[in-house]
């Protein structure tokens, strides 16, 4: 049994953006957390997702204020905007093949693999000493490039940064939790 593994995925967990600090990972680390989300169990052979470094925070600030009411404040939209600014590293998951439009199995399976996709980045994240959170995408209109909504969605923004206290390493589960979704049948 190789238990660095149980270690590794035993003791990540999500923390919030307040408590990621820089250094960001650089490009080796999210090129390697990148590859790592490719290795997922995938039904077709074009993986049904892919990700988006946001490179210009300011891009996705407008995005953010792009679907407010239009009489919404000033205090309201600095808010919206000020989300966009969040962690030193702000990552899109975009799903690819899925659209709002009604679901069957064949989507199942695409988001089944992008959900692997993202499981593998965190725990590839979490391995090389950072930390992260997942949070939710919304639906823009007019996504100004981030995706194409006639066949792609958003399907969540993944925050990342250096955790403000180190990562504790240490199994911190042992198999025996009580509230196991698993059953026999
Ligand atoms: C697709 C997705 C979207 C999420 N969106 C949010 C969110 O918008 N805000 C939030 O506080 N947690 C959100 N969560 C939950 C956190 O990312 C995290 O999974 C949760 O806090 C449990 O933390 P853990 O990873 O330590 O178990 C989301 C999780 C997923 C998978």
């Amino acid at each position: 049994m190789n238990e660095s593994f149980f270690r590794m995925i035993l003791s990540r967990h999500s923390l919030g953006a307040k408590h990621l600090t820089i250094p960001a990972p650089d490009v080796g680390a999210l090129r390697l957390a990148v590859t790592a989300a490719l290795r997922v169990p995938c039904h077709d052979e074009g993986l049904p997702f892919r990700w988006v470094e946001v490179a210009s925070r300011d891009r996705l600030a407008d995005l953010f204020e792009s679907v407010l009411p239009d009489d919404a404040d000033e205090e309201t939209r600095a808010k919206a905007r000020g989300k966009a600014h969040k962690a030193p590293l702000c990552i899109a998951l975009i799903g690819i093949g899925m659209t709002d439009q009604g679901r069957d199995r064949a989507s199942d399976e695409k988001l089944l693999s992008a959900g692997a996709s993202l499981m593998n980045f965190l725990g590839a994240m979490h391995a090389q000493g950072f930390a992260a959170k997942t949070v939710s995408g919304k639906d823009f209109p007019a996504p100004d490039g981030l995706y194409d909504p006639s066949y792609e969605r958003l399907l969540a923004f993944v925050l990342v940064g250096t955790p403000d206290t180190p990562i504790n390493y240490r199994d911190i589960g042992q198999g025996n939790d009580e509230r196991q979704p698993l059953s026999r049948w």
